[in-house]
Formats: structure tokens, C-alpha cells, sequence
């Protein structure tokens, strides 16, 4: 099969792209790919990685790396999971299904969207690690109890509340691409159709798309009508402590970027904290996560879960998080280019290259184990550390 030698045949997630978006209808590869804005939050995610060189160190006996950490009671195989992304089953027809095989292949929790394509119930059969449930806080609060008590009953471990989409943002590309869920070919799509085969092949023929979490077909509107008509813009910290207390587990608030609501989350009783600027489809022109990582785990203490969430493209950006004070990191843009580019295949590749490139580029730091990667791993503190 050709798209399988072409999967095989990506070394890097740039590769995977690249795939991706020769598969991919144009209006689906931009929703996946996209930002807010001028698209500056979404290149300073991944930018500001450079701004951290690292330095290796010699003499470590590295032939063996351990990749694991514990966070919350649970063991992940490697120290990332996968950030949530709605309706995956415009990337491709298998959608959150694919996603939740490669990640139990992997041993790394995969946090299922609120606004998912395959339903919570059938994605909590695939695998037996770690699952979280991403919620987006409804107008209706009945439909929050529900979900939550569904998602309880699935065996959902962990609830992420996402806090950083009171409102969709301004995604230029999705507006000029008409793009809507469930999508709709219009004339004007009708020629891109014909160039994506695959992909439209698939829309055609496969079950109609929709928020499989939702009892009812909602109408093909904007992302941003969607949320403006049915999410609760209002959701603030007192609304925050009812669904911690309905929870009665483990609740991660993420789209975190200020110490302030680091140190807030912490004293509301959040377990831990996403920080993420909801990979730059929000706010434009502000801050990535990496930047916000040092004042976040100044403010929450050395053992609090902090998890970033942005910009994640290669196995020393994930080093490098470390080596600031993450715990663990998260991404979503390398997965869905993969489900994107082949379904299952796809996301496992994605996810093998950045496991391979983590062993290895542990061991070429010098850190045989997580714990190893430390701060002095960075230029900037081995500058200080040499004028003291
Ligand atoms: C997005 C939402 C749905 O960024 O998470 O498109």
C-alpha cells in the first residue's frame, strides 16, 4: 500500500505534515493546522523552544533509559499523553478510535474531547491505560451532569476542564474556507474534493460526522456559532469548585498560562495544571507555554503536576519542558497530522518517532531516567551557574 510506505518513510513530524496535507481536504488540513489571528501565539509555541539550547553531559551510563513517570497514581510508559481535538473523524474515518489504539500501544493516556466524533462509551473499550475526559462547560448544566456521570461509568480516571475557550477564536483560514462541523461541500470546496480523492471518499461513503457525545445532530455551523450558542462563557472559579466537588477525582484545569492561576488552580483543589494556550487557535499574540513554564512552577512548588501543553515537535522539546519544571507534556498537532496522513498507521508513526527521538536524545543529554533532566541541562543556567 502505498500510503504506508509514504507513513514509513516520515522521519520527523514536519514529514508527517507535509502528508497531511496532500491527503486532507484544504478546509480540514487548515482547522488542523491553523491559528488565531496572524498566527503569531501558534509559531512562538514551537519558536520558543530554540531560545533554550541545550547542554549535554558526558559519562552517565546511558545504554539503558528509562522514560516513565508517575503522575497521579498512574504509570505512563513515556512522559507525554495526547491533548484533546474535536471531531477526528474529519481527519479521518476511524478518528478518535485510531488515536486511542496508538496510544494504548504506547502506554500513554490519550484525554477524549467533549466534542469527539466516536462516542466516550466506545472509545473507553479500546485498551486498558490511562483514559482522561475533556469537558467544555455546556449552558446546560444537566448536560454536564450527565456527561460527567457517563464518563465516570466509562472509567474515565481523570477530568480535564478546559479554561481557556470562553469563546472560539478568530481562525482566519476556517473562515475563508467556509469550514463547518459537520463539514459541508460547497461549490466552491467541490474542486478541492476532486484533488483530496481519498478524503472525500471516505466523507462519502463513511457514517455521517457528528458530536457523538450528544444525543441529538446539531446543524452544520462554525466552530464559533457552536460555542457561543451552547458553551457557558460565565464559568468562573465558584462554578469551578461545583464541578470538582460533582467530579470526586482527580480535575486538571487546562489553558493555564499566569502563575496567578497556577497558584489559584492549586488552592481550588485542581489536582494539577495543563498549561497551554490551547495550542494558539485562542488568543493571538501572546506568550507560549514553554515561556510560562518557569514562573508556573515557581508559584506551584516543586511537586505539583504541571503538564505543557504546545509547540511539542521533537524528543528535545520534551527534555527541554522537563528541564524547565514540567512534569509531562501534551500535544495534538503531530497526532492528527498523522490520523490525518493514514488513520492508525499515521498516529503510530507519529507517536514511534517521538519515543525514538526521546530514548535517544535522553541519552545523548546524559539522563538515563526523567528525574536526570534537570535545569542545568540549559545553557542559561549553566552561564549563571559558571559567573556565581
Ligand atoms: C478547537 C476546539 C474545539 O480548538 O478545541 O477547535
Amino acid at each position: 500500500m502505498a500510503n504506508k510506505r509514504a507513513i514509513e518513510r516520515c522521519l520527523n513530524i514536519a514529514d508527517m505534515r507535509v502528508l497531511a496535507k496532500r491527503r486532507a481536504h484544504k478546509m480540514v488540513f487548515d482547522y488542523i493546522d491553523g491559528g488565531s489571528g496572524d498566527e503569531i501565539t501558534l509559531a512562538r509555541n514551537s519558536g520558543a523552544f530554540s531560545e533554550y539550547p541545550l547542554v549535554h553531559r558526558v559519562l552517565k551510563g546511558v545504554a539503558r533509559v528509562d522514560t516513565s513517570v508517575e503522575i497521579l497514581g498512574e504509570t505512563w510508559a513515556k512522559p507525554f499523553c495526547l491533548s484533546p481535538a474535536a471531531g477526528n473523524r474529519l481527519f479521518h474515518i476511524d478518528g478518535e478510535r485510531a488515536v486511542a489504539h496508538a496510544a494504548a500501544d504506547h502506554g500513554v493516556p490519550y484525554t477524549l474531547s467533549t466534542l469527539s466524533s466516536v462516542s466516550m462509551e466506545d472509545i473507553a473499550a479500546i485498551g486498558d491505560g490511562p483514559r482522561w475526559f475533556q469537558l467544555y462547560v455546556w449552558k446546560d448544566r444537566e448536560l454536564v451532569s450527565q456527561m460527567l456521570r457517563r464518563a465516570k461509568d466509562a472509567g474515565y480516571t481523570k477530568l480535564v476542564l478546559t479554561a481557556d475557550f470562553p469563546l472560539a477564536g478568530k481562525r482566519e483560514r476556517d473562515v475563508r474556507n467556509g469550514f463547518t462541523i459537520p463539514p459541508t461541500i460547497s461549490l466552491g470546496q467541490a474542486i478541492e474534493a476532486v484533488r483530496k480523492p481519498r478524503w472525500t471518499w471516505d466523507y462519502l461513503t463513511g457514517a455521517s460526522i457528528s458530536y457523538a457525545n450528544l444525543s441529538t445532530e446539531t446543524p452544520a455551523v462554525s466552530l464559533a456559532q457552536f460555542v457561543a450558542e451552547q458553551l457557558d462563557a460565565d464559568f468562573d472559579w465558584d462554578d469551578a469548585a461545583w464541578l470538582i466537588e460533582q467530579w470526586q477525582g482527580d480535575v486538571l484545569l487546562k489553558g493555564v498560562l499566569h502563575p496567578n492561576d497556577v497558584k489559584r488552580a492549586q488552592s481550588a483543589g485542581f489536582a494539577g495544571v495543563i498549561l497551554s494556550n490551547h495550542g494558539g487557535r485562542q488568543l493571538d499574540a501572546e506568550a507560549a507555554p514553554l515561556d510560562a513554564l518557569l514562573p508556573a512552577r515557581k508559584a506551584a512548588g516543586p511537586d505539583y503536576p504541571l503538564i505543557l501543553d504546545g509547540g511539542i515537535r521533537r524528543g528535545t522539546d520534551i527534555i527541554k519542558a522537563i528541564a524547565l519544571g514540567a512534569t509531562a507534556v501534551s500535544f495534538a498537532r503531530p497526532y492528527l497530522y498523522g490520523l490525518s496522513a493514514g488513520g492508525y498507521l499515521g498516529v503510530k508513526r507519529v507517536l514511534d518517532i517521538i519515543s525514538e527521538e526521546l530514548a535517544l536524545d535522553m541519552a545523548l543529554t546524559g539522563a538515563r531516567n526523567i528525574a536526570r533532566i534537570g535545569v542545568d541541562m540549559l545553557l542559561a543556567n549553566c552561564l549563571a551557574k559558571a559567573f556565581d
